[in-house]
């Protein structure tokens, strides 16, 4: 049955764009602040000759760079998706698009994300919420063929499966079981034609959790970690507009609920996969953070949104500036390439650095960041 674009899910996807555009909804704290690269005087090597090229689950990218998913499912995401595909595919990076939902509720809305096909980008991602793949209250758990029509509209590489329980509970129409999610995860990455990554939407994940993810199969892992976008205080916003006072304190209290991006990440490398940093990266020199931290790709959402809601010549500029800070960054700690740069000294300070202590990493021993699981 098709419903109309006042389905509460494509509502809500536009009431998202507008409150991150607007509000100040990000972490009180950005866990980047406490990655420092060692500056190197002595480079050895030529700017024009560093090399941000890498892979991303065997795909080729001009830079470890992700959009990270946002958007899709409301008539004004058509345009945000479009500019970001053209830039995205114009720099070689990869990208996700925003939890489908929405068009299987409304085929209708269907267009917002195909449109990303247009362009060649180099590695897409479907993306569907892992609330969606259990029964909530009278809803029923989404099919494999459900699964298998994100994927088909998008011809995605990957399929993203998100985590984004912090947003659910305070959420006042959230989606709060949560029971069997592993399970059905386990069951998508069988039937899935295509790599499964599971993604936390801004409140990390712990080495725990990472590794049973991975023993459900998937391929890769979103830390999504908290340092910038906080979902409780979008949905902080959205409860106080809609008068549910309870839900909007919840939102407040738990605003910095969650694990710094740069600790969820050194966690998931605990894990044998592919780890992509998202959260709080704010430009060119947090993606060289991360990768010198060990990420082997890095995602940035809100960091584009303006752009991609002003115009293309914006996001050109956006994602131009990001490549020139990632480069500036990788000149200044004298690594010509991404490996190298995985393998740079970084010093960790402040919170992030007693977080580390406290679940059993050693700080000294950071800036040998683990290679690509399987290399050697
Ligand atoms: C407007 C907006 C919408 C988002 N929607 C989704 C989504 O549908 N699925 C998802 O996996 N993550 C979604 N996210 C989360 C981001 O992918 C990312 O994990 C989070 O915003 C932290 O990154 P940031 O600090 O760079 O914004 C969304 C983020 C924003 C800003």
């Amino acid at each position: 049955v098709t419903q109309t674009a006042g389905d509460p899910t494509v509502s809500r996807k536009g009431d998202h764009i507008d409150i991150i555009l607007g509000q100040d909804v990000r972490a009180r704290v950005n866990g980047w602040d406490d990655v420092h690269l060692v500056h190197e005087a002595l480079p050895e090597v030529d700017l024009d000759e560093i090399d941000t090229r890498t892979t991303l689950l065997n795909h080729d990218l001009e830079a470890p760079i992700m959009v990270a998913s946002m958007t899709g499912g409301y008539p004004g995401a058509k345009a945000i998706n479009e500019r970001l595909a053209a830039a995205a595919a114009a720099h070689g990076f990869a990208m996700g698009v925003g939890s489908q939902r929405a068009m299987l509720k409304d085929p209708s809305q269907a267009p917002t994300y195909e449109v990303v096909r247009e362009h060649d980008v180099p590695f897409i991602a479907a993306n569907i919420g892992a609330p969606q793949l259990i029964a909530q209250g009278d809803t029923k758990p989404l099919e494999t063929r459900d699964i298998l029509r994100l994927i088909d509209a998008i011809d995605a590489d990957a399929l993203i499966v998100h985590l984004n329980y912090l947003q659910e509970v305070v959420q006042p129409e959230g989606d709060t079981r949560a029971a069997g999610v592993w399970h059905a995860i386990e069951h998508l990455v069988k039937e899935a034609p295509v790599p499964v990554i599971a993604k936390e939407t801004g409140a990390g994940l712990s080495a725990t959790t990472a590794a049973r993810l991975v023993e459900s199969g998937v391929a890769a892992i979103d830390v999504g970690g908290l340092s910038g976008t906080t979902f409780a205080a979008v949905e902080r916003v959205r409860a106080e507009r809609a008068g549910a006072a309870a839900h909007a304190r919840l939102g407040e209290l738990f605003r910095d609920w969650g694990i710094a991006t740069p600790v969820a990440l050194r966690e998931a490398l605990t894990a044998e996969c592919e780890v992509i940093a998202t959260g709080g990266l704010r430009h060119g020199l947090d993606v060289a953070r991360a990768v010198a931290l060990g990420a082997h790709c890095t995602g940035l959402a809100s960091a584009t949104l303006a752009a991609a809601s002003q115009s293309a010549q914006a996001v050109e500029a956006l994602m131009d500036q990001l490549v020139a800070e990632l480069r500036t960054g990788m000149f200044l700690s004298g690594a010509s390439t991404v490996d190298e740069l995985r393998d740079r000294p970084v010093v960790v300070t402040g919170a992030v650095r007693e977080h580390l202590l406290a679940l059993g990493h050693d700080p000294t021993a950071l800036g040998h960041g683990r290679r690509r699981p399987g290399s050697a």
